[in-house]
């Protein structure tokens, strides 16, 4: 099962998140490829990251890795636009299986959606600051125009469960009055937990305006990665409840909760484990 590039099929991928928001790329990775075994891991103790420093996401970042190659995972997916802006070029540089983050794809997104050049990004403090998908967008076409938002309070609405009710909002009129004013025609939901407000976005910035979730995008890179490097698991893993493995840093019960109601498949179970012992 071994490949020239000494990984194995077989082997899981691993794919990380400060919290539930991953859960949103995972989904649409069994979806796209659901062969393939996948360990999660929900840093739940210290969410949120959008919050904190590079120097703290990318410390945060190095930690979780070094705990999914305990599971000799062939790829691993950074499943948190923080993570992948602040901590994926680190990460890069001192690993020898392949990672992917979730900014590129979603900026490709974005630029195949926009009729009218006009692009709304909103993400955490940090992902924003960092301007990465300006950097990324204007890569792609010169001619395009983002706008970013920061957008602080979605992540602990989403963690709490609030994602229909009138405070989520109220919260996300105000955030996105002025990107509708500016005319934009794509949101870019440059958050993995965002997807799970989309009903709520997609009411008030209306029917003119597509919202583009890099979920989509990212499993399809991964997937073509893998075909490329020949590291795609023909074999259906047939392992029931372990094909997909959950641990957190913290309230594993209140994550299996979330997890179930988002994701049609049972999630049985989640470990907590600590994440500051690697
Ligand atoms: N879901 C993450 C993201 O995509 C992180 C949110 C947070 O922890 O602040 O940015």
């Amino acid at each position: 099962m071994e490949t020239d590039n000494g990984l194995q099929r077989n082997a899981p991928i691993g794919v990380f998140d400060s919290g539930v928001g991953g859960l949103t790329v995972f989904r649409e990775i069994m979806r796209q490829i659901p062969n393939e075994k996948i360990i999660y891991f929900g840093d739940t103790a210290r969410v949120p990251y959008g919050s904190k420093s590079r120097e703290t996401v990318t410390r945060y970042s190095e930690q979780i890795v070094r705990f999914l190659r305990t599971f000799h995972v062939k790829t691993i997916v950074v499943a948190c636009n923080t993570a992948s802006a602040c901590a994926l070029d680190t990460l890069e540089q001192d690993i020898d299986i392949p990672i992917i983050g979730v900014v590129k794809p979603g900026a490709r997104a974005a630029v195949d959606v926009t009729k009218n050049g006009r692009i709304g990004v909103i993400g955490t403090e940090a992902t924003i600051g960092s301007q990465i998908y300006t950097e990324y967008i204007s890569k792609l076409n010169r001619n395009v125009t983002i706008y970013g938002r920061a957008c602080p309070l979605f992540v602990p609405l989403v963690e709490e469960g609030l994602l229909e009710d009138p405070v989520t909002d109220e919260i996300a009129r105000r955030y996105l009055a002025e990107l509708i004013d500016i005319d934009i025609d794509t949101l870019l939901l440059g958050c993995t937990h965002y997807p799970l407000i989309r009903s709520t976005l997609s009411r008030i910035v209306g029917d003119r305006v597509t919202l583009v979730n890099p979920a989509y995008e990212t499993a399809l890179e991964l997937k073509n990665m893998l075909r490329e490097m020949d590291l795609l698991n023909e074999d259906p893993p047939g392992l029931g409840a372990n094909q997909y493995r959950f641990y957190v840093s913290d309230k594993a019960d209140k994550f299996v909760r979330f997890a179930n109601s988002i994701i049609k498949y049972g999630i049985l179970s989640a470990k907590a484990v600590n994440i500051e012992e690697y």
